[in-house]
């Protein structure tokens, strides 16, 4: 059974990555981004501008997490363990701005009323920060008002004990009340990225219900039929809030 530290994390190639999954922009995320978008609109409503900490764990090559959360946060963190995505996110936070491949994601967004006076490159360069870490490693000590982690606890080992732990890590980091979001592959067998591949455990909607449930509140599953590529069944996108729960890892 492969465990997260047997994979080639080193080797990720984050351009092949965005080749294969984003950039052209596929009808599961974009409905993943409008429940996003319709998500944390409905939840932060009354909130300040620029008044959270926000943080997007295993964020990989993938920015439109982060820019999910932007009107709302004052910083966004994007914790990430394979370092050519650690350079990729670096490429994307700089003053260039980020690639065009994430506009499809941003037009979606700016049809909420809180995104549509946010120009998003500039906030981008202005607010996110890039940080390599273990998932692993959040104990609890740093918390954030605001997380994401999209297709990492399920895509990044075989081990179910792993899965459980990326689980309790990722809720170990968000403050009570922390309204989250986090996505899920179906019953993913594993996934190529170039010429290496990567594991992953099986999920399906009532292992991902199991896992969150005793750290939620609100819980709310969306199961998308979508299929992306062989070897998974579809996408969970889980919707909730922080309870009170103490997540032991
Ligand atoms: C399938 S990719 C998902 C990337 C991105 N979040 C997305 O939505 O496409 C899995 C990600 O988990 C990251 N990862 C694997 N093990 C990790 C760990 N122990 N701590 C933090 N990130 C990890 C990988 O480097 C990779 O970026």
């Amino acid at each position: 059974m492969d465990r997260n530290a047997d994979a080639p994390w080193s080797k990720f190639d984050p351009e092949v990555y965005v080749d294969n999954n984003y950039r052209t922009p596929l009808e599961a995320d974009l409905q993943i981004v409008r429940s996003l978008r319709d998500f944390f609109g409905r939840c932060l409503e009354g909130v300040a501008p620029r008044s959270l900490r926000g943080v997007d764990v295993g964020a990989g090559a993938n920015l439109y997490p982060a820019l999910s959360m932007l009107p709302w946060c004052a910083k966004v963190l994007l914790l990430e363990y394979a370092r050519p995505n650690v350079e990729y996110l670096e490429r994307q936070a700089s003053p260039k701005g980020f690639d065009a491949a994430w506009d499809a994601f941003w037009d979606v967004l700016k049809e909420g009323p809180a995104y549509r006076d946010v120009e998003p490159r500039s906030r981008v360069g202005e607010i996110v920060r890039v940080e390599r870490a273990n998932l692993f490693d959040l104990d609890g000590q740093r918390r954030w008002d605001i997380g994401t982690m999209f297709f990492v606890a399920d895509s990044m080992s075989e081990c179910p004990e792993e899965f459980q732990r990326g689980v309790a890590c990722f809720m170990n980091a968000l403050d009570e009340g922390a309204p989250f979001a986090v996505a899920f592959m179906k019953e993913s067998i594993g996934y190529d990225v170039g010429e290496h591949r990567y594991p992953a455990y099986r999920v399906n909607k009532d292992r991902a219900a199991e896992s969150l449930g005793p750290y939620s509140a609100e819980l709310e599953i969306h199961d998308l039929d979508h299929v992306v590529r062989p070897g998974h069944e579809g996408m969970l996108l889980a919707l909730g809030r922080r309870n009170s729960e103490v997540a032991v890892p």
